[in-house]
């Protein structure tokens, strides 16, 4: 890292917060005060911490001797009157940057430790950060409730503090909240006094910890609970009236939990647990110490309502945040330039921990579809980023929670336990967890412990991969008796780019049976081809990070060992994906890649499904304006005849485990692409009302009844929006709206993204649906430009949902006008969070235009060939 980050000044360390806030939900403010034990490192007479958009109303500082320092030309003017909800300046307090705040004292303090009292007000504001209003719908009765999300750096909204990563330190918390309402924090209530019809509630001390981790809850809840069998309490929190679409979640989290205790070798350390669904909350899920909050689609299940898909979300998310109470809350990351080790982390033991409990639902495979798959299209671009990325500034953090630190992440993980194996890799993160517990950690340290663990130099395996951005593509061919290996860069341009000092990692399949593990440590390897010239598969199950190109041969020879299935789910996904990316590229041509998906018939596993019907849906979103079109679509419905022989529309005694996520997969891609028999069940099976659909096949039913029909279509699944009560089926049904072909209608969901119909949270389904609709992709982007002040102003803090909807509004473009247009609108516009993805975008838009440009011939005398 060349750059330094812009940190506060370390003059003052903070060791202790006592924090103390009186709620007051009906006019959404807050007044705090916060007493802060801090060290003094290096004498100063000025102390900058972090505060934004809360009016501090007084500052003094005492020292250990007693004595009492305070800012210069005391008392404050106060300027709460003329400007509420700001942090003001007053006389000894100015704002040294947009969120710190900067105290110049009368005189020095000297070394020692120090306690600052700063009494402040703010508001509960309505954007999903900081301390928060959400609207609950209780019993048809908007009630609110207050809640924190401060993750990355929104701590500063709710105090004024030290609001870095590193700057760990205990807190008690204080709430004075309305007798009737329940108040969480992290850690159990200590104490509650009740005065009339209010209370004041103390919570226990946490222990030492960041300060996004800092969480509060204030409404009226109801909750289901139960203890682990290592005796944590644990408790799920929803609105009044769904407790019972809580058991689930406590199901998985109680198991989880106690798991990972095990596994880490380290128990839990706090003595509970709360997990709590709310109805406004802009991220899916967070992790916070002792009491995690999710938006209510990710935490709520109903055993009647709750599709497969869904259940397989709540579990996962479940998981991944309870992994954080290990890797991110117990070790934390030194600074946000390691957000790959919370985030990767989890993502690849929130997997590992969802596979042990329901080793039916192949975790694995689909892993490789949801996790290296979206990591391998990301950094493919030129303007991806590397997994230790420079975060200078506080408001760049935003931008990194993506598919790199994800899901590039948690691949990197999946190739590191694999070159270590399981035992060593276990013992290496116990280690590493044990060392550095309460505390923080870099990279470095994660692989110095796996090193000791294993023996082997994982710094050195490890270090071209997390450092540097983008990853291999390796030419495999075979031609007299040997097989060859080249190694490039991959660029998603088909750019040649200079690639990095990478170890690859081969494994190969034979078609003999022989597994051979090859180290390919340099640009190119040569071995004998020794098994006698039938197919080889390269990267075995997928679980290293690269793509591989097969010379003609080669891949001619794959077809049947797909077709005929002697390749696993993994492998046979993954000789697809490379397919449909390498043409894409510009190195194969995309004929040949729809040629190879015609071999997919027989294919029977939903994860394989998923992913190749993914390639095959940014083939169409590129062709959707083509005169191709419809002979793609043909195409697509003939590929899927005989898998929907297979799934039918009734689920099956016996079936495939995935099938309850395979059956609406197909019958939505069938009714999308005018197979009318679908079309036709599907509106026969809505007749019945909506509740009387199978809950896995109403995502689909609803899709392909709007898709196929017009407004009156439109308007039955209008309705579901409308009674549904649960939040997972509501966004189902918006969802569906999407997929309508008239812009009027298309109008009236965007419509609703604005007059409170859709909640900001679920935005950004909308802009995601419809720019995957042929139609909608234009009218989304008209809409978005049109209100662009409105919808970024949902996200003033930059929070991933904005960088979300502009990406996938205008990613599906495929014309150099189109990348013109939007690099115009955006040029004088600020976009917070949403910098980089911007970028990618374009470089997305203009790499779909040259592709067009490259294989609309061939695809189309393909198309007529057939
Ligand atoms: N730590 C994140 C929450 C978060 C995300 C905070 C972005 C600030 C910005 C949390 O652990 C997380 O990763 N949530 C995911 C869901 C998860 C299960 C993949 C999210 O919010 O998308
Ligand atoms: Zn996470």
């Amino acid at each position: 890292m060349s750059a330094q980050p812009e940190l506060l000044p370390a003059c003052l360390v903070p060791r202790h917060y006592d924090l103390d806030i009186d709620v007051n939900l009906s006019e959404f403010v807050f007044a705090g005060r916060v007493q802060i034990t801090a060290e003094v490192k290096e004498e100063t007479d000025v102390i900058v911490l972090h505060a934004l958009d809360i009016t501090i109303k007084s500052v003094q500082v005492t020292s250990s001797d007693g004595s009492v320092t305070r800012p210069i030309s005391q008392p404050l003017i106060s300027l709460a009157q003329t400007q509420p909800r700001k942090l003001h300046k007053c006389d000894g307090v100015t704002s040294f940057s947009e969120d710190t705040i900067s105290i110049q004292l009368e005189r020095k303090l000297a070394c020692g430790e120090v306690v600052l009292d700063l009494s402040y007000d703010g508001e509960l504001n309505s954007n999903m950060c900081g301390f928060y209003r959400s609207k609950a719908l209780i019993d048809g009765k908007e009630e609110y409730m207050a809640v924190t999300q401060h993750e990355p750096t929104d701590c500063r909204r709710t105090l004024p503090c030290f609001d870095e990563p590193a700057l760990k330190a205990s807190f008690d918390v204080t709430l004075r909240v309305p007798a009737h309402l329940t108040a969480l924090s992290n850690m159990p209530v200590k104490d509650e006094i009740v005065e009339a019809d209010r209370k004041v509630v103390r919570f226990e001390r946490t222990p030492r910890m960041s300060t996004y981790l800092l969480a509060m809850a204030v409404g009226r809840l109801e909750h289901v609970e139960g203890t682990t069998k290592k005796g944590v309490k644990y408790r799920v929190y929803a609105c009044p009236g769904v407790t019972n679409q809580c058991l689930f979640a406590l199901d998985v989290g109680m198991k989880v939990l106690d798991f990972f205790s095990d596994y880490f070798g380290i128990s839990y350390p706090l003595p509970k647990l709360d997990m709590i669904a709310l109805p406004d909350f802009a991220a899916g899920a967070m992790e916070n110490w002792g009491l995690i909050t999710y938006r209510e689609a990710n935490l709520l299940i109903d055993e009647v309502n709750s599709p497969l898909v869904t259940k397989q979300r709540v579990a996962y998310v479940v998981a991944h945040e309870l992994a954080h109470q290990w890797f991110g809350n117990l070790v934390t990351m030194s600074w946000w330039t390691d957000l790959w080790l919370n985030e990767g982390f989890a993502t690849w033991v929130g997997n590992f921990a969802v596979d042990h409990l329901y080793k039916h639902w192949d975790i694995w495979t689909q892993f490789v579809n949801q996790y290296a798959g979206r990591a391998l299209q990301l950094d493919a671009l030129e303007t991806s980023h590397a997994i230790e990325v420079e975060v200078k500034r506080s408001g760049e953090v935003n931008e990194i929670f993506d598919e790199i630190s994800y899901c590039k992440g948690a691949a990197c993980i999946m190739m590191l336990t694999s070159f270590l194996g399981m035992p060593s890799f276990r013992s290496g993160i116990s280690s590493y967890l044990n060392k550095f517990q309460y505390g923080n950690a870099s990279t470095r340290d994660l692989w110095e412990s796996l090193t000791e663990a294993s023996g082997k130099d994982v710094e050195k395996f490890m270090g071209p991969w997390t450092r540097n951005v983008g990853y291999p593509v390796v030419f495999l061919s075979r031609s007299s008796g040997k097989l060859s290996f080249a190694v490039e860069r991959f660029l998603a341009t088909g750019k040649e780019a200079p690639g990095s000092d990478w170890w690859v990692p081969m494994r190969v399949l034979h078609s003999s049976g022989k597994e051979e593990l090859l180290d390919i440590k340099g640009k190119t390897l040569e071995v004998e081809d020794a098994e006698g010239g039938g197919w080889v598969k390269g990267n075995l199950h997928q679980t290293a990070f690269f793509r591989i190109r097969y010379d003609d041969a080669l891949l001619a020879l794959l077809g049947p060992a797909i077709s005929e299935l002697r390749l696993s789910p993994s492998d046979r996904l993954g000789v697809q994906a490379d397919a449909f990316a390498l043409a894409r590229a510009g190195k194969m041509r995309t004929d040949r890649a729809l040629a190879l998906a015609m071999e997919y018939e027989e294919e029977e596993d939903f994860t394989v499904w998923a992913d190749l019907l993914g390639s095959l849906a940014d083939v169409m979103s590129t062709w959707a304006k083509e005169a191709e079109y419809e002979g793609l679509q043909q195409m697509m419905v003939k590929l899927l005849q005989k898998i929907m022989k297979k799934v039918g529309w009734e689920a099956k005694d016996g079936e495939g485990a995935l099938f309850p996520m395979l059956r609406p997969l197909v019958i939505l891609n069938l009714g999308r692409n005018g197979d009318e028999e679908v079309a036709a069940e599907a509106r026969r099976r809505m007749k019945g009302g909506w509740k009387s659909v199978a809950a896995d096949l109403r995502y689909a039913v609803y899709a392909t009844v709007v898709g196929t029909g017009g407004a009156e279509e439109f308007e039955v699944v209008k309705r579901v929006f409308l009674e549904a009560e649960m939040s997972d089926e509501r966004n189902r049904a918006m969802r569906a709206l999407c997929a309508t072909r008239e812009e009027k209608l298309m109008d009236q969901v965007l419509a609703m993204t604005l007059d409170g119909s859709i909640r900001s949270q679920d935005v950004f389904y909308v802009f995601g649906s419809l720019s995957a609709n042929r139609v909608g992709m234009d009218v989304a982007w008209r809409f978005l430009q049109a209100n662009w002040s409105k919808i970024s102003g949902m996200f003033p803090s930059g929070q991933p949902p904005l960088a979300r909807i502009i990406k996938t509004t205008v990613s599906s473009f495929a014309s150099e006008e189109r990348a013109a247009e939007v690099e115009a609108f955006f040029a004088d516009k600020e976009t917070p969070g949403a910098e980089m993805s911007l970028k990618q975008a374009l470089e997305t838009i203009r790499m779909n235009a040259a592709w067009l440009q490259r294989d609309r011939d061939v695809v189309g005398s393909w198309l007529a060939s057939k």
